[in-house]
């Protein structure tokens, strides 16, 4: 063992790596700003990433690989068929997740995709913690229903519970009771990524298992960020203080019939994702599908030197001082925020600090889009892109049973792995500053264009006009 004589305050501060190679960023003046944002019409998706200079919009296949994974790309066996390259990686997700039918695919929604084609039908509910985007979409996509079964303490931004992304179980059991026929499987994400990335403990894990059991209904794990949720219960379930993060791992997906992952994000590559189960004939089900949209089930629509790259993050990502640095930069981000005067989502969890956008440009109505203003704001003042938008969670009544909607507007500024360091956080902390300072002057956006589909992606707004 390392460093266990001294500060863990301390050294969960300081980057555990040094770089080896970097890549120079460079912030545009304000006149270049300026014009950038009207070019791109007032929508951070239409800006260029080299006009950025902090990119705060996702913390999915953004990380920085390490000289481990960059070696290992070098070791591709590019075999259509048995690849070693998969072998590795299945034996990898095997021995973590502990699940032993391992499917490929080359990003977390291709798995949606598959999963839900065969599982989900027309008329189906799909119950989770909360559902990110591209699953619901997927749910919807089925012609089936989602559920968002997250408690009410997330809209309480401050209130300082540590496991905001729980199942609220009062909830879960309505719903199981009025709806299981329709219910083909349960999901948690873990951690909760809509959900302010906050995590699930391992006691709720282990209730919503128990509730699931009585109605004989599968629970199948959104694992995008499954490392940051173990650690996460590491720090704050006092009873796994002392358990390792691999030990917390195969507990959580103990409790599960499978699981899917976007390895882009604790897999620490820019692109990969899998499929992973206990029953061996969904899996092969799964395969056949495979072969119609990613291709040869031991390369899923990744080059295989993609697939050591996975392998070697997915055990990297589980790393005890890579995940205690991250949640703590996170956490050092969160404050600055809050210092910053902006009421940010408490406590921090995973992949990076959610801001409640309601609080900063209150005089604005709906319709004059503030989370527009708000992220044209960030970037005009400092060019930092983050992302923001009202989500629509759909949520069931614990007393009543009745299902209705309930808007989360936030903003979310994630922080890609082992990409940046302390002295950005602090200028991003700068930059809200100045940006809370301003928030009141901002009159608005106006929509001018909304595609069909997509349209919360792709629309182009305008500065508001009487
Ligand atoms: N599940 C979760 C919890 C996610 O956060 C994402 C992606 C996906 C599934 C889909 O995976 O992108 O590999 O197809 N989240 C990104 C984000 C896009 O910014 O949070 P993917």
């Amino acid at each position: 063992m390392y460093a266990t004589d001294d500060d863990p305050d301390l050294l969960a501060l300081v980057e555990p790596y040094r770089a080896k190679t970097v890549e120079a960023i460079r912030l545009p003046n304000r006149a270049d700003r300026a014009r950038f944002l009207e070019e791109a019409f007032y929508s951070i998706v239409y800006l260029r990433s080299s006009d950025i200079y902090i990119d705060l919009v996702t913390d999915s296949g953004t990380s920085a690989m390490s000289d481990r994974q960059w070696a290992g790309l070098l070791t591709g066996d590019e075999a259509y068929m048995g690849s070693r390259n998969f072998f590795h990686l299945e034996d990898t997700v095997r021995r973590i997740v502990g699940y032993p039918h391992v499917v490929p695919t080359h990003q977390g929604r291709a798995a949606e995709n598959i999963l839900m084609e065969l599982l989900v039908k027309p008329g189906d509910l799909i119950a989770s913690n909360t559902l990110f985007d591209t699953t619901r979409a997927h749910v919807l996509n089925r012609g089936a229903q989602p559920l968002d079964l997250v408690g009410d303490c997330l809209w309480e931004f401050g209130a300082e519970q540590p496991f905001k992304g729980n199942v609220d179980l009062p909830m879960l059991e309505v719903a199981l009771a009025r709806h299981h026929e329709r219910m083909p499987f349960l999901v948690l994400t873990v951690v909760n990524n809509m959900a302010g990335s906050a995590p699930v403990s391992m006691e709720n894990i282990r209730e919503t298992k128990r509730l699931a059991d009585r109605f004989k209904i599968p629970i199948l794990f959104d694992a995008a960020r499954f490392a940051e949720n173990a650690y996460l219960i590491k720090q704050r379930e006092p009873a796994y203080r002392d358990s390792s993060i691999p030990d917390i791992v195969r507990e959580m997906f103990s409790y599960g019939d499978g699981c899917w992952m976007s390895a882009k994000k604790d897999g620490l590559v820019n692109i990969g994702g899998f499929i992973a189960l206990k029953d061996e004939a969904t899996a092969h089900r799964c395969r056949e599908r495979l072969v119609l949209y990613e291709g040869f089930p031991t390369y899923g629509g990744l080059a295989r030197r993609d697939l050591e790259a996975m392998a070697i993050g997915i055990e990297e990502g589980i790393g005890e001082a890579h995940l205690r640095q991250r949640v703590a930069q996170v956490a050092y981000l969160g404050a600055l925020l809050s210092k910053a005067g902006m009421v940010v989502s408490r406590p921090t969890g995973g992949s990076g600090v959610f801001v409640e956008v309601g609080s900063l440009y209150g005089h604005l109505p709906a319709e004059r889009l503030p989370c527009v203003a708000l992220t044209c704001d960030l970037y005009l003042e400092g060019g930092v892109r983050a992302a923001a938008a009202p989500f629509n969670l759909a949520r069931i009544d614990a007393r009543t049973g009745e299902l209705h909607q309930r808007v989360f507007q936030i903003a979310r500024f994630a922080v890609p792995r082992r990409v940046y360091g302390q002295r950005h956080m602090d200028y991003v902390g700068l930059v809200a500053k100045r940006v809370r300072e301003k928030a009141h002057t901002n009159l608005g956006y106006q929509l001018v264009h909304q595609p069909e589909v997509l349209g919360h992606f792709f629309s182009k707004f305008e500065p508001w006009r009487d």
